[in-house]
């Protein structure tokens, strides 16, 4: 499973063979600049929630990839409405894709489209796949329910928001991952806006002085788990 940063919370997830983008806002990040989003592959978009700073880029690029989108209810029917190939889930179910297991999570937070939209409620996701499981928990609060993860899902990787103000901040975090049951973190919504902004060897010092690694990829820069 190779996972490659676009900045803000777009994620590329490259895993049995196919392309998934997740959370796709390029376009409107000056900092990923760097990244052409005609160029990027992509089977599956998957949005956690329907904020502008997730779903920017989407139409763009699943009209190009025929990619189809993996969302909430809400989220799948109002792309479905747009033509777009969807897959509704919602808080607690999961499904066999082609490339691996996805359930969708509980997130505590908002989630309506930039044009007013409904939005249904936000979520996260827990991929297994390859033998390597992750978390992505989407813009989110720490919250209990993220303890329920573990009981089903020995986790390699969690993706947590760390920039404050929308989301969890770095202390908060932290014990997410200690609810999640993972001290291998990849950090995302930092440093975008100025609401975010986020000091990045503090950040990782913490987790570091807890027995945890925070990781900060550089845009476009990619892991291997
Ligand atoms: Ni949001
Ligand atoms: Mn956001």
């Amino acid at each position: 499973m190779k996972i490659t940063y676009y900045g803000h919370a777009s994620l590329g997830i490259e895993v049995g063979g196919k392309h998934i983008i997740v959370d796709p806002f390029i376009t409107g990040n000056p900092q990923a600049a760097g990244i052409d989003i005609n160029t990027l592959e992509a089977d599956y978009i998957l949005l956690t929630h329907a904020h502008g700073d997730h779903v920017l880029d989407v139409e763009t690029i699943a009209k190009r990839t025929n990619a189809v989108i993996v969302s909430n209810a809400e989220i799948a029917t109002y792309y479905e409405q747009r033509e777009f190939k969807a897959h509704p889930m919602n808080h607690g179910g999961s499904w066999n894709f082609d490339f691996g297991k996805v359930k969708y999570v509980n997130a505590i937070h908002s989630s309506s489209f930039p044009d007013g939209s409904y939005g249904g409620n936000p979520g996260g996701f827990v991929i297994e796949s390859e033998h390597k499981n992750i978390y992505i928990a989407g813009d989110t609060a720490l919250t209990m329910d993220m303890k329920l993860i573990p009981l089903r899902t020995k986790l390699d990787l969690a993706i947590l928001p760390i920039g404050n103000n929308f989301t969890m901040d770095v202390e908060d975090a932290i014990i997410a991952s200690d609810f999640v049951e993972c001290d291998k973190i990849l950090g995302y919504h930092f440093d975008t806006f100025g609401y975010i902004k986020i000091d990045h060897e503090e950040s990782i010092r913490k987790f570091f002085d807890k027995g945890k690694d925070l990781m900060l990829l550089e845009i476009g820069a990619s892991i291997e788990l």
